[in-house]
């Protein structure tokens, strides 16, 4: 039986790709801005509807240098619910992660929350759209107003996604994707910063490569530049986005119909008035379902299926979060609950209708 990982990143022909080298044998403009970056930075922002778009090489660094354009310092309140790159990144520039707990019936960050959370050091929130479902940004976006935080949203798992018809990028004050090969959209590595206010552009462009303005250095910037090659992979997928989200939809849409009503088995929930990307296929798994997760994981496994515990183990109960004494810590017990319970099913466009029914027969026998 062929293995079945959660997960296979999309290709699109080769010959689209290919057809995109030559003008890099030709110019030499293999990176630094190149022809290929600037038309992928222009066609990510029409489709974004969005004021700045800033490409990186990888999505970790768009929350880095986000965090450093935007100024922030001392603590920024955020979720253990999420890839550790989220937490990271804000060590990474110095500050402190302050973790508080997801909502009751989601995965996202509890707004409720986040005023008992701060304090005089607090400088932003960094919530982040779980799974491509969106936070409840009107709230956040109230409370961060009320207590003048500003908002970076993690939105790697967010690409393409709308509510109400208008793209969810354009939250808070600033997002930033992940184009990471597994991701919906992807330039093998890469990602890009996204922001409503136009004028942080200029410095994020400049801190992504080395902190030069013009022959000057003006700010201690890194190198996060993205390459012709990447960006050259992003402009060919751009064109196969409806195929691409419209075959992950399709299986979506076949898990739910062939696992409803499995007692114990709770699906993700989609609400009407979400254009979404279908990114992930996660379910919770408790009782009356007679496995725990983790014993449903090993039976997949051993049928060489292999879903993720994806997010598990919360970012708090890494060793290098659980040693640091100084990070506050707030109870946590909903995003506990999700991560013990959670299991992200295979959901890649390349799948197909046997794969998608070998998958559901191991949790419904
Ligand atoms: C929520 C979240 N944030 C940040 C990242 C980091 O993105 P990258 O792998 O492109 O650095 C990821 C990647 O999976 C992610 O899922």
């Amino acid at each position: 039986m062929n293995n079945i990982f959660v997960t296979k990143p999309y290709l699109p022909p080769q010959e689209e790709y290919q057809a995109l080298l030559p003008n890099l044998w030709d110019s030499r403009h293999l990176t630094n801005a190149g022809v290929y970056h600037q038309k992928l930075e222009d066609e990510l922002k029409s489709l974004f509807v969005a004021d700045s778009v800033s490409l990186v090489n990888n999505g970790t660094i768009a929350l880095e240098i986000a965090i450093q354009a935007m100024g922030l310092k001392g603590k920024v309140i955020t979720t253990p619910y999420s890839f550790v790159a989220t937490a990271n990144s804000i060590l990474l520039k110095g500050l402190e992660p302050v973790f508080i707990d997801i909502e009751d019936n989601g995965f996202n960050l509890e707004p409720e929350l986040i005023e008992d959370a701060c304090d005089a050091q607090t400088s932003a929130i960094m919530p982040v759209h779980v799974y491509g479902l969106p936070c409840q940004n009107k709230t956040i976006q109230e409370i961060a107003d009320r207590k003048g935080l500003q908002i970076i949203y993690d939105a790697a798992h967010a690409f393409g996604i709308k509510e109400n018809g208008e793209s969810i990028l354009n939250w808070g004050d600033v997002s930033t994707l992940s184009f990471h090969a597994t991701k919906v959209f992807h330039t093998f590595e890469g990602g890009a910063i996204v922001s409503p206010h136009s004028e942080l552009k200029k410095s994020i462009d400049s801190l992504r490569s080395f902190g030069f303005e013009d022959e000057d250095v003006v700010a201690l910037g890194t190198n996060a530049k993205m390459n012709e090659a990447q960006a050259a992979m992003g402009l060919v997928l751009l064109r196969h986005l409806d195929n691409i989200i419209g075959l992950r939809k399709k299986w979506h849409e076949l898990y739910i119909e062939l696992l409803r009503g499995i007692e114990g088995i709770t699906l993700l929930n989609i609400p009407p008035n979400l254009e979404h990307n279908y990114a992930y296929f996660p379910i919770l798994i408790n009782k009356p379902y007679p496995l725990t997760r983790d014993q449903l994981y090993d039976k997949f496994t051993e049928q060489n299926i292999f879903p993720r515990k994806y997010f598990y183990p919360l970012i708090t109960d890494f060793s290098l979060y659980k040693n640091y004494s100084i990070l506050s810590k707030h109870k946590i017990p909903n995003a506990r609950r999700v991560a013990d319970s959670v299991l992200c099913l295979p959901l890649y466009p390349d799948l197909t209708e046997k794969d998608v029914e070998r998958i559901c027969k191991v949790l419904s026998a």
